[in-house]
């Protein structure tokens, strides 16, 4: 690693990263993205409710995303929530019913459990993967469904959080949103659990704007999510070409979460370059990893080895110990100054997060009360811990080259000297 001033960019000093070598954009469009969207724009089908003209781009990508993933079917949607909102939907349960949900997650693992009628219960997760674990299972005596998410780049270890679940009648949905392609013992995520959800949206791996997958083995769930995502109807076998490609099944009620054509066409034309950009940031992902193993006070976070593939989504630096004083959020601000790119903390674990507040709502107020009772006393050290010790930095930053994990090194290393030489913050 060069040698650089000491004074930290935060505090004056000259940054790590050269301002004249900007950092790889995010997204990346794939090479056929463009003429994918103008071939929508001139098809007179914008929508699976648009008259049928020619197979639909949400059929083509639906049979690409499920190959990818190694399942039988996927029901593409608007977005990752909608997705987990008909799949909770698609397990049966009753109004009220709890579903285990990580404290350490984005906020809509838990409001799509209140958005289809049932009470997020909060769970601790293991500080070492920042993931749920099958002893949070174990401990529960009463839930109905689990949501196991797969954080940052690490997935949950979904066989056995499944084999905890079983014998309180507890299904998995794996919660997928930040895990495209990564792999547990050479299955993808997504294919472990009863179902996998999956988001598309703008910072995600694969990514069209807005959009979202379930993806299952299941037939009959695959029907229904069909309706519960498209007003009560399923496509239908025959369509008739200017006619509405969907019947009314309607063995369920739905609502619309529908993908566009643009936003199918746009996946269909990102997932051929997806494992190439995997390939790219794991291997510069393993190149910092070797330059952080023996730098005193940062690292990366620990995983499964039961995982044999990642995905990288937002990944950790994990700073520890921290003196009394200096925190992660100022950590993460030197290291933005150093390296020219955003770099910032955790969100807060849901039991105190802002976002989650389904009491702002009147129409919620009954389950509000449920979410309060069901969560009164719980604790969760292991999501604090990573809050308040980890700083993330967004995939796009391992798309580029070795001297970026250099510098990514470089400006660790400075920030780990300057918090172990105990000034203050
Ligand atoms: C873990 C997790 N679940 C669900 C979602 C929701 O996906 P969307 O933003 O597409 O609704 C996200 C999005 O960031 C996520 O990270």
């Amino acid at each position: 690693m060069k040698a650089t001033s000491t004074a930290l960019a935060i505090h004056g000093g000259r940054p790590v990263r050269d301002e004249k070598r900007p950092w790889p954009v995010w997204p990346v469009a794939a090479p056929g993205a463009s003429s994918a969207l103008d071939a929508v724009l001139s098809s007179a089908s914008w929508a699976i409710t648009s008259p049928y003209q020619s197979e639909l781009q949400e059929r083509r990508f639906a049979r690409m995303f499920a190959a990818y993933v190694g399942t039988e079917h996927c029901v593409p949607t608007d977005h990752g929530s909608s997705a987990l909102v008909i799949t909770l939907e698609s397990l049966g349960l009753r109004y009220g019913d709890p579903v285990l949900v990580p404290a350490l997650t984005w906020v809509a693992s838990a409001t799509a459990v209140l958005r289809a009628g049932l009470v997020p219960v909060l769970a601790d997760v293991d500080p070492a993967t920042g993931c749920l674990d099958a002893s949070a299972v174990v401990a529960e005596s009463e839930v109905s469904a689990v949501i196991a998410v797969h954080w940052a780049c690490n997935m949950a270890d979904v066989p056995a959080i499944a084999a905890a679940a079983a014998p309180l009648g507890a299904a998995v949905i794996e919660d997928a949103a930040q895990a495209h392609g990564a792999r547990w013992q050479g299955r993808p995520a997504g294919s472990l659990g009863a179902a996998g959800c999956f988001s598309m949206q703008h910072s995600k791996v694969l990514t069209c704007g807005e959009g979202g997958a379930v993806v299952t083995d299941d037939a009959e769930r695959a029907g229904l999510l069909e309706e519960l995502r498209a007003d009560s109807r399923r496509y239908r076998n025959d369509p008739v070409r200017g006619e509405l490609p969907l019947r009314e099944s309607a063995n369920t009620m739905g609502a619309n979460f529908c993908l566009s054509e643009f936003g199918a066409a746009l996946l269909c034309a990102q997932l051929e370059v997806l494992d190439e950009q995997h390939a790219i940031r794991n291997r510069n992902y393993e190149l910092l990893g070797r330059l952080l193993a023996d730098v005193p006070g940062v690292r990366l976070l620990s995983r499964n080895p039961s995982q044999d593939k990642l995905s990288l989504y937002e990944v950790p630096l994990i700073f520890d110990p921290l003196p009394h004083g200096t925190t992660n959020a100022w950590a993460a601000s030197a290291l933005t100054a150093e390296l020219r790119i955003r770099v910032y903390p955790p969100r807060p674990p849901l039991s105190r997060s802002r976002l989650l507040a389904p009491w702002l709502k009147p129409t919620l107020a009954p389950l509000a009360e449920r979410l309060a009772a069901r969560n009164a006393g719980r604790r969760f050290p292991g999501a604090e811990y990573l809050a308040n010790h980890a700083v993330l930095l967004h995939h796009s930053a391992f798309l580029g080259t070795e001297e970026d994990m250099m510098d990514l090194a470089e400006a660790a290393v400075k920030i780990t000297r300057y918090i172990a030489s105990g000034r203050p913050a």
